[in-house]
């Protein structure tokens, strides 16, 4: 057993209230995501719009409360004017981000119909590579604006009376990347990003706007590209957006468990950015973050470069999720709840088949990835204010990491719900970690449950076959110790959720 770590949490030393939006997910026009993921219309369980009643009851599990849509690089292609009206009149389209072909069979009113069903908020993106200001308006239009309009009464025809309201709007994706149709220099596209969120915003003054901000941490020009975009749209923009994917594709699981602490610094670069350019300005508008495209991603990569191409929803970015992927996954939320502060949208990337907690077979079932589980955790269990985390870990070092803590941890006090969660998980893959939370500013309290989500085998996952290998059990040994303390025992390389009633 390696050296204890302590926390202490106090209920006034406070990080931030939890915006539920950081429980987020995405759904691309990308691989099985649409057809064969939300949507199979011959399946079995189809509703009667064609979406699957067993996925749908699986993204509910998850309480996800937004949900960016349709893209992703496929954004960057796409005429939203092809996937709305009568389907049988849409046209398919080659697809150039993902080589396929796009049949448009499902599009923006679908989409809205199925958030709807799974009682989520729409994060829509615009089209910033190929197209620009005026789709960004009409669609806006098309969305918002109640009628008597052009494409307001083009939605009523299409047999939405109802204005859709959408809150939330991306003003592109991942438009400092070369892969994007349409790729732009930071000054290109701090221009565009502001002048299409002006027209935008004419339409329906209520929404909000998010700005690329980097692909991932290891970009060029990350941070200059967000110092420049936020300097030319600061005045229109509310959000910059930034992505991050991890994997082990050499195997060296210390290194992969301890890359979230990249992550924390990642997020503390795009803070000081956008108050650097607060500043600059004399702003009085703090620019938060929207960290819209997270998760673990490597698994699929050498299958899908042997893809054929022009096919309808080929199976791609399927990764097939291991234990060790859950640990990271949890570590990633924990980073965000780190800074709730700041971090006030993010979207677990993706929800259904493409890099996703939930998985289908066509025609077949559905089940849940091993990354469900620290994702529905996070998103059932962490609403609430967000405390200070003062933690003493004893801590390793990796092949890019120095002082990695063995144990990452935060606590989320739900006042109304008088409830105190604690997230952490034991990175060390060897050795359990005994672990003492001080919460003597709470008075009394009781343990609700110890989760914990373990297994002798890191590389364990959840098939079809058999999708239920790694679930998590509420066997856990937290105990409450004297003078409001709790001690528990962290198994090695393990997931814990410790639910607190106050
Ligand atoms: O989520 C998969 C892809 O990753 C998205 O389309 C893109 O934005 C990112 O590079």
């Amino acid at each position: 057993m390696t050296n204890k770590a302590t926390m202490i949490v106090d209920k006034d030393f406070q990080v931030g209230e939890v915006d539920k939006r950081i429980y987020g997910s995405f759904i691309e026009h990308l691989g099985r995501a649409v057809y064969g993921g939300i949507y199979e219309a011959d399946h079995p369980q189809a509703d009667e719009q064609g979406f699957r009643s067993d996925v749908l009851e699986l993204v509910k599990g998850l309480d996800v409360p937004i949900v960016r849509y349709p893209g992703g690089n496929f954004v960057s292609g796409y005429n939203w004017e092809d996937g709305v009206g009568p389907v049988d009149q849409r046209p398919k389209r080659l697809e150039l981000a993902w080589r396929t072909v796009e049949p448009n069979w499902i599009g923006f009113n679908e989409f809205m119909d199925w958030c709807k069903k799974v009682n989520t908020d729409a994060m829509m993106a615009v089209n910033l590579g190929t197209r620009g200001i005026d789709d960004a308006r009409n669609l806006i239009e098309y969305s918002n604006h109640k009628s008597g309009s052009y494409w307001s009464d083009l939605r009523i025809q299409h047999g939405y009376k109802d204005p859709h309201n959408v809150k939330t709007w991306c003003l592109g994706n991942e438009m400092d990347g070369p892969w994007q149709i349409g790729h732009k220099t930071s000054v290109e596209y701090g221009r565009l990003a502001n002048e299409a969120g002006k027209a935008m915003r004419w339409v329906d003054p209520t929404i909000e706007l998010v700005a690329c901000g980097s692909s991932h941490i290891g970009m060029p020009t990350f941070p200059e590209w967000e110092a420049t975009v936020l300097d030319l749209a600061y005045d229109t923009i509310d959000y910059v957006s930034i992505h991050q994917y991890y994997g082990n594709p050499h195997n060296d699981t210390k290194n992969f468990l301890a890359q979230s602490m990249s992550m924390d610094s990642y997020i503390n670069t795009v803070i000081s950015t956008c108050d650097y350019v607060q500043a600059k300005k004399r702003g009085k508008k703090q620019i938060n973050l929207s960290f819209d495209e997270w998760n673990v991603w490597y698994h699929s990569n050498v299958q899908d470069r042997k893809l054929d191409p022009w096919q309808i929803a080929p199976s791609q970015l399927e990764d097939v999720y291991n234990h060790e992927d859950a640990l990271v996954v949890g570590c990633m939320l924990i980073s965000m709840l780190k800074r709730a502060d700041r971090v006030k949208m993010a979207c677990i990337a993706q929800l259904v088949n493409v890099i996703a907690p939930i998985m289908t077979q066509n025609g077949g079932p559905a089940w849940k990835q091993t990354i469900y589980y620290p994702y529905m955790h996070a998103s059932i269990f962490g609403r609430g204010t967000v405390l200070v985390p003062l933690v003493k870990s004893p801590k390793h070092d990796t092949k890019d990491f120095t002082d990695v803590p063995y144990l990452e941890t935060v606590a989320v006090h739900n006042e109304e719900k008088e409830e105190v969660t604690i997230f952490a998980v034991n990175r060390n893959t060897e050795e359990s970690l005994p672990f003492e939370i001080d919460l003597r500013s709470f008075g009394a309290f009781q343990i609700i449950e110890h989760i914990v989500l373990e297994s002798d085998d890191l590389k364990m996952t959840n098939t079809a076959d058999a999708p239920n290998r790694v679930t998590p059990h509420t066997a856990g040994n937290a105990a409450i110790e004297d003078g409001g303390k709790i001690a528990a025992t962290l198994s090695k390389a393990s997931w814990n959720v410790i639910r607190i009633k106050l």
